[in-house]
């Protein structure tokens, strides 16, 4: 029997949804540090060839405010999200750790790298030559982009999961589909975010302003790689999952809703910066800077949502749906149960009138609290007011076919009435008093509609390696 990580509660906080928001602001950081390894590089070489007079004050302003900055908290969030992610689904960490570990421990490394060669220039910078600074900044960057390159592999296989499914070769989990696309799509985010900032800083120094015209034109030369942006996106759209690519376009509003915000963003982005900078020439000032760069944080934003809600059902593809059960495993649970290998008691302050009730609480744990609160963000109990006990009862047994981006159910009947109870029992106040349900025809109801829906995802068509096509 497969071992189950301690689940925990967090009430009306989905943690679905923190998870997300530390993974925003940390890709954020994370790819600005990128980006800047990259920028800082090219304009050591503008001041080594004596092209812009300022490109060695910028070098200096721009390391010691923007990378420190991204640096430390880009360390700090990172911390974060493993933090959260194993709070979150430790299941997923587990799976990625089992299979990655050594590409896991090479991208700590040029971590490791990206550290010391960063602290090196920041300490040592006055002291060294241009040439030895290049070197580092070379460095820095090198080892900041390959950190970008290994953490892809592993994130872009959580949604394309390719041939790895048969081989279950590291390679081919590595190179999967979706890595070209999205580390292409990544590097180019990445410089764009270094650019934009670079406009900020450009505009805080103390230079007069046909100087910062001067090293404004030079840093938006990194904002032409964005042309490319439309191309890659449509490629990475292509490689993605057909289901998962039906969500984001239209299937399911809320994604819809934040990748037209992340394309619309980075399409005022991209025809401001190439029209008004790279073309025309334009200055721009530090506010309108700024404001470009928290509409990149907008898009940013759109598009890790769009990435991690694509995903759904699964945290990794055909391997664990995302409240960690795995899909081989739910004709197991439909017997035995999903409280049978459940010891993690509940941490509640609620008074449960009855065991059923507290059953039914343990079961939305496991099954549902990763993408639900009970009456918060999410709420079941509001998605479901309008239901009544039978309504409720086979939308759930057909959990799957309700709604495709949900796991299929994976308990038994009882199980089921018990979580139907627990959120009736929740909807109505959490009264003192309440009946068990024990009828045996309510039962026999449930377990027919479960058996109705199968133990498949709700797009298994889509899934022959999964199911081995036999149906
Ligand atoms: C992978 C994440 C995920 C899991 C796990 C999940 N759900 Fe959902 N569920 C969603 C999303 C997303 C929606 C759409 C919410 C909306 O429409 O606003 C949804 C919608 C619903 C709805 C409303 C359906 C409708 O037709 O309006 C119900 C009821 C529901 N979920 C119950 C559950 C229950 C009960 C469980 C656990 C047994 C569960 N969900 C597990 C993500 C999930």
């Amino acid at each position: 029997m497969p071992e189950i990580y301690p689940i925990n509660d967090y009430g009306p906080i989905m943690p679905g949804l923190v998870m997300g928001m530390v993974a925003i602001v940390h890709v954020f950081l994370a790819q600005f540090a990128v980006g800047g390894g990259i920028l800082l590089c090219y304009f050591q070489w503008l001041k080594m060839t004596g092209r812009n007079e300022n490109a060695g004050k910028f070098v200096d302003g721009y390391f010691k405010v923007l990378v420190l900055i991204s640096f430390v908290l880009g360390a700090l969030t990172g911390v974060a999200i493993w933090f959260t992610a194993i709070q979150v689904s430790a299941g997923t960490i587990g799976a990625m750790v089992l299979n990655f570990h050594w590409l896991w421990a090479t991208e700590w490394t040029f971590f490791c790298l990206e550290i010391s060669a960063g602290y090196c220039f920041y300490r040592y910078q006055d002291r060294l030559s241009d040439r030895i600074s290049i070197w580092l900044l070379g460095i820095y960057a090198f080892a900041a982009w390959m950190s970008l390159f290994l953490i892809n592999g592993i994130l872009s296989w959580q949604l394309t999961s390719g041939n790895w499914l048969q081989t279950k070769s590291v390679a081919d989990g590595f190179f999967n589909p979706s890595f070209w696309p999205s580390l292409l799509f990544r590097t180019v985010v990445s410089v764009t975010l270094a650019a934009l900032a670079a406009c900020v800083v450009i505009n805080l120094m103390s230079i007069d302003r046909q100087a910062k015209a001067k090293l404004i034109h030079k840093a938006s030369l990194l904002l032409v790689p964005m042309m490319l942006m439309p191309l890659l996106g449509v490629w990475f759209l292509a490689v993605m999952p057909g289901d998962s690519r039906s969500w984001v376009l239209g299937g399911s509003p809320a994604m819809m809703l934040f990748l037209s915000i992340s394309i619309g963003s980075s399409l005022l982005i991209g025809s401001y910066t190439i029209i008004g900078l790279v073309i025309k020439n334009l200055f721009i000032n530090g506010v309108t800077a700024t404001l470009l760069l928290i509409l990149a944080f907008g898009a940013t934003a759109g598009g890790e949502f769009v990435r991690e809600g694509a995903r759904k059902p699964f945290s990794i593809r055909q391997v664990l749906y995302s409240n960690s059960i795995r899909p081989d495993d739910v004709a197991r649970l439909r017997e035995v149960g999903c409280l049978a290998d459940d010891p993690y008691p509940l941490k509640t302050t609620l008074t449960f009138p009855n065991e059923q009730l507290r059953d039914g609480a343990k079961v939305f744990r496991r099954q549902c609290a990763v993408c639900h609160t009970v009456s918060g963000t999410n709420g079941v109990t509001h998605l479901t007011s309008t239901w009544d006990a039978d309504q409720m009862r086979m939308n759930m047994a057909k959990l799957q076919q309700t709604k495709p981006f949900m796991p299929p159910f994976a308990g038994t009947a009882t199980e089921l009435e018990a979580l139907v109870q627990f959120l009736r029992w929740s909807h109505d106040g959490t009264p003192k008093a309440w009946d068990e349900s024990k009828q045996l025809i309510v039962i026999q109801q449930i377990q027919t509609w479960l058996d109705e829906a199968g133990t498949k995802p709700g797009n298994y068509k889509q899934y022959e390696t999964l199911t081995g096509g036999d149906e």
